[in-house]
């Protein structure tokens, strides 16, 4: 679960860092995503690297759900009987709503997000739309469902990774003694500076200050 949460998140942090290259404009937008495409070249084909990226991600989301199953199956197994009295721990209530259901909504994005911003098919601008349109077009107004769905997911995807970053901080044996509280501040440091960089685009765009 850690190494491939670890590498959704640097794949995350690339993301959101390029999102905000929107604010420089429909140009710097455009090339930038042109440059996704052909990055490598020539000394590799056009979208080598992209593809690359692709299977990663494609495998660690694969791979991350697997894990999921795999490790409540075992908990359940180890201990059938559920406890008398049970105490509420970082492992159950709050903790498993937002990461197993949390992890569901953040599935159902990702689908979304695909068909919308990737293939385009369900997105104003079209397959044919440049980049920079899909996403104007994609937040205008008028599609605020549309956004206000981001919106739900995103915070969600933050809670998802304050707990994960924590829990995988734990996995590394890194979370004990004095160390504790510094690497909760960062798991939440982390979560929010991404939900917060990915929200500024589509509400920047719903209120008009992205045209
Ligand atoms: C408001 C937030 C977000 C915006 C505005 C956004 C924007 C985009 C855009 C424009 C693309 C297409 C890039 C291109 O083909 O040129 C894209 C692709 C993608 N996004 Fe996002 N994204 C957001 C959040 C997320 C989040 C939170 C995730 C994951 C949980 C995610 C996962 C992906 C994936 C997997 C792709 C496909 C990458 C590929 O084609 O190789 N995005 N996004």
């Amino acid at each position: 679960m850690a190494v491939t949460g670890a590498v959704l998140v640097l794949y995350l942090v690339a993301h959101v860092v390029g999102n905000l290259k929107i604010f420089y404009g429909a140009e710097a937008f455009n090339d930038y995503a042109h440059w996704l495409r052909h990055v490598g070249e020539p000394a590799v084909p056009a979208r080598t690297v992209l593809t690359l990226v692709e299977v990663v991600l494609a495998v660690s989301v694969i791979l991350h759900m697997w894990s999921a199953v795999t490790l409540t199956r075992r908990a359940s197994k180890a201990r059938p009987v559920k406890y008398a009295a049970r105490r509420k721990t970082q492992a159950s209530g709050y903790a498993v709503h937002t990461m197993r259901y949390g992890g569901v909504v953040i599935l159902l994005f990702i689908i979304w997000h695909l068909l919308d911003l990737t293939f385009a098919t369900v997105n104003p601008a079209g397959p044919a739309g440049l980049p920079y349109d899909r996403l104007v077009q994609g937040f205008a107004p008028e599609r605020w469902p549309v956004t206000l769905f981001y919106v739900v997911a995103l915070v969600m995807l933050g809670l998802h990774l304050r707990h994960g970053v924590w829990s995988a901080f734990q996995t590394l044996g890194l979370a004990n003694g004095r160390s504790y509280r510094p690497l909760k501040i960062v798991a939440v440091g982390l979560s929010l500076v991404l939900v917060l960089g990915f929200l500024s685009v589509p509400v920047a765009i719903a209120i008009g200050v992205i045209k």
